[in-house]
């Protein structure tokens, strides 16, 4: 259904143009794909499919989608009808999406000429111009625009970037009957003047005339003299260098027979000035080096069949290390007001809303990888957590071990307070109760603190048996959590029973207290 709408439309678009369409392919059928055939000279192509890819702003939008990784490509298919530049206007204009964040490959076109075998097509086979789209890496990234002129292949001396993010981009080439071009990307020209100044294939316009002879009296040098004007100063010494040391003296035991004439060691000469060189200044007759003058040349000529082609086929001739680019929207015309609808009907209608529709899968894509991120957090957090609880649960069995060891220690505890209460008790009854009094009552508390004592005993024996269960409990808990609550519980409870017992003990030394004051206040009355 999609496919007629699609071709409803263009096929309103084309007749309401004058010029020709010499090849046209969105590939809106399905059979669409197989007008590309495949090169016989190799058994190792790539596989080729039609896909939107991923995201797109037009859904009617199939493309040709480059579908193997590390592939020579080698496809061709045959014009509607062969296409002869000369005198036209010459548009080559499609879509290239490089929907894999291309690294390296092609994803430009060759024009064939109608002589082509298809089964031979490689990438020996002559072409009329190729032009698209080539990046590998980050520096070797430019748009092919090369043309055929007399057999030689001819790269356009400007380098071009193409775009390599992952949108749908145009590459549009025209070469006008005047022998101007223009090279456009998304509808901006990116290079336009004349063909034969940006491919240089004819003969240079001008030369240096070879029957120039450089003049007689040109000067070409020196470019600096000595200033006449600057003089040499009349004080100026350039000599001597050296002379006979005027400081020495002739040794007073020299003996002219013995030593032959005497003569002072010669020393440098202190007023020497080296040599005198005049300033320099810039020659007034020096005219620069001599050149001949540049006259036409006789060589050149312009050639009417310069950026003429002779187009039979559209070929595929590239290598991918990733897949995934989609060509679409090939156009082959004599008419750039055509080229021009027809990119606004099948690409520059749908920039917006495939951006639109890229965001949403990048979204999706950042979401996913988001709560890869927090999942991968949690986990680790998780992990940690766990590893913390196991170092509490190894913490708590020493405490555990710990209690038991201060339940333990609950019978001194108690018996120390029974002490000190004696010792209040001996001041008190030294100040206030008589002798006869006091040792009643020190036999009564003794006998109390002894009951006292006895009972702290039991319980404390209990609180040891307990704290006995506990630590085995404990031990036993250490292993699963389930027992070591259990432990704690137990621990707990012993603990619970320590202190009753230390309660009890502490309530008897007070009951033996009180006894020995109601004993004292008995005895007062006696
Ligand atoms: C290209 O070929 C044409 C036709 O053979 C010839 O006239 C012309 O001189 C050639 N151009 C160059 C630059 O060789
Ligand atoms: C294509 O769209 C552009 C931008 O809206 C417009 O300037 C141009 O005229 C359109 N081309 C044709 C042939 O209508």
């Amino acid at each position: 259904m999609r496919y007629s709408v699609a071709l409803a439309a263009l096929a309103a678009l084309a007749s309401s143009t004058l010029g020709r369409v010499y090849y046209e392919e969105t590939f809106s059928t399905p059979d669409s794909i197989d007008s590309f055939k495949a090169t016989q000279a190799r058994d190792d192509v790539g596989a080729i499919k039609l896909s939107r890819g991923k995201w797109y702003g037009n859904e009617n939008s199939v493309g040709l989608q480059i579908a193997e990784d590390a592939r020579f490509y080698a496809y061709s298919a045959k014009l509607k009808r062969p296409f002869n530049t000369k005198g036209k206007d010459f548009v080559v204009q499609f879509t290239v999406k490089y929907e894999q964040d291309i690294d390296c490959g092609g994803a430009y076109l060759k024009l064939l000429p109608p002589t082509l075998d298809p089964a031979k097509f490689d990438g020996d086979s002559e072409y009329e111009v190729m032009f698209g789209p080539d990046i590998c890496g980050s520096t070797n990234r430019r748009v092919h625009a090369i043309i055929n002129y007399n057999g030689t292949n001819e790269q356009i001396d400007k380098v071009i970037q193409p775009r390599g993010d992952q949108l749908t981009h145009q590459y549009t080439f025209w070469v006008k009957p005047d022998k101007t071009f223009e090279i456009r990307i998304d509808n901006k020209i990116q290079e336009e003047g004349k063909v034969e100044d940006f491919w240089k294939v004819l003969p240079e316009k001008q030369i240096p005339d070879p029957d120039a002879k450089k003049p007689e009296d040109w000067v070409d040098g020196p470019v600096m003299i000595d200033d006449a004007e600057d003089v040499k100063p009349e004080d100026w010494v350039d000599g001597p260098t050296t002379i006979a040391d005027p400081d020495a003296t002739r040794p007073e035991d020299w003996d002219d027979d013995m030593d032959g004439d005497w003569e002072a060691p010669m020393v440098a000469n202190p007023e020497y000035k080296g040599e005198w060189k005049a300033r320099q200044i810039k020659n007034p007759a020096y005219q620069g080096e001599w050149t001949a003058p540049m006259i036409d040349n006789p060589a050149y000529e312009e050639d009417e069949d310069l950026a003429v082609f002779n187009i039979g086929y559209v070929g595929i001739d590239i290598w991918t290390v990733k897949s995934g680019t989609i060509f679409n929207n090939l156009l082959i015309t004599d008419d750039i007001d055509y080229a021009s609808k027809f990119g606004n009907s099948t690409w520059a209608d749908f920039v917006e809303p495939e951006i639109a529709a890229k965001k949403v899968i990048d979204d999706i894509e950042s979401k996913k990888l988001e709560e890869e991120r927090k999942a991968k957090e949690a986990e680790s957090e998780a992990k940690e957590a766990e590893e913390k609880e196991n170092a509490k649960d190894a913490d708590a069995d020493a405490e555990v071990d710990a209690e038991i060891d201060i339940e333990a220690d609950a019978e001194p505890v108690a018996k120390d307070a029974a002490d000190d209460v004696f010792d209040e008790l001996d001041e008190d009854d030294e100040d206030k109760v008589a002798a006869e009094k006091k040792a009643a009552a020190e036999k009564l508390a003794a006998e109390e603190a002894a009951a006292a004592e006895k009972l702290a005993a039991e319980k404390a024996a209990a609180v040891k048996q307990a704290a006995a269960a506990e630590k085995l409990a404990a031990k036993k808990a250490s292993k699963k959590k389930a027992d070591k609550k259990a432990a704690k519980e137990a621990a707990r409870k012993a603990k619970l029973a320590a202190e009753e017992a230390a309660k009890k003990a502490a309530e008897a030394e007070k009951a033996a207290n009180e006894d020995d004051d109601e004993e004292s206040a008995v005895h007062d009355e006696l």
